[in-house]
């Protein structure tokens, strides 16, 4: 037995300066919009319910008089695009992390995460450096506090906080990349007593 058809509305949505139409499922999410609807996959699909910030883009109305009356910045707030219905989506100018760089080249928050080495298996990353973008769109040269309390709601399960913060700083120029002197590894301590030779089993 087959479920009757999902309903199908088109929407229009503003991301990265352009107007994109495309039909989606009546209760389709911004993030199912952006990834299945129009192949924007910068914008990560993590938890789906609001919790781990992968799914970050940053959105203001559509209207910039509106905007500069909200006091938002140049690329406005987060928002959290699994959480937002596609159609709600319509009134605002979206940006995605494949907005984020110029023509000019990367936005100085990728640069830095990338010479800080802030990244490892990268999930969390578009969301991380979206919130940094609009704490340094308002806030040009964040205390630590400020930039912990920014990115309080993107969660990395892999590399710590430490990297990802300084990499914020140095964005913002108030501090430059730690030197990436490698660790030298020292040699596991000599074992005393005679070798045993150790025997393959077979499977
Ligand atoms: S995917 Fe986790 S908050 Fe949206
Ligand atoms: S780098 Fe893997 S989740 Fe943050």
């Amino acid at each position: 037995m087959t479920g009757s058809p999902q309903k199908q509305v088109l929407v229009t949505l503003h991301v990265n300066g352009e107007a994109q139409s495309v039909a989606v499922a009546a209760q389709a999410t911004l993030l199912e919009a952006l990834r299945y609807g129009l192949g924007l996959t910068g914008s990560k699909q993590g938890c789906d319910k609001g919790d781990c910030g992968a799914c970050t883009v940053l959105a203001r109305p559509l209207d910039d008089a509106q905007a500069r009356a909200d006091g938002c910045g140049a690329r406005g707030e987060p928002i959290l695009a699994c959480i937002t219905l596609a159609q709600d989506a319509q009134t605002l100018a979206l940006t995605t992390i494949e907005g984020l760089a110029s023509p000019q080249g990367l936005d100085p928050i990728q640069q830095a995460f990338a010479d800080c080495g802030a990244l490892q298996c990268g999930f969390c990353q578009p969301g991380m450096m979206l919130s940094a973008r609009a704490l340094l769109d308002h806030t040009p040269r964040p205390s630590l506090p400020q930039i912990q309390q920014a990115l309080s709601g993107n969660l990395c399960r892999c590399t710590g906080y430490t990297k990802i913060y300084e990499a914020v700083q140095v964005a913002a120029g108030t501090r430059e990349p730690s030197q990436g002197v490698p660790v030298r590894s020292e040699p596991a301590p000599g074992v005393s007593g005679p070798r045993v030779a150790v025997e393959e089993i077979a499977p």
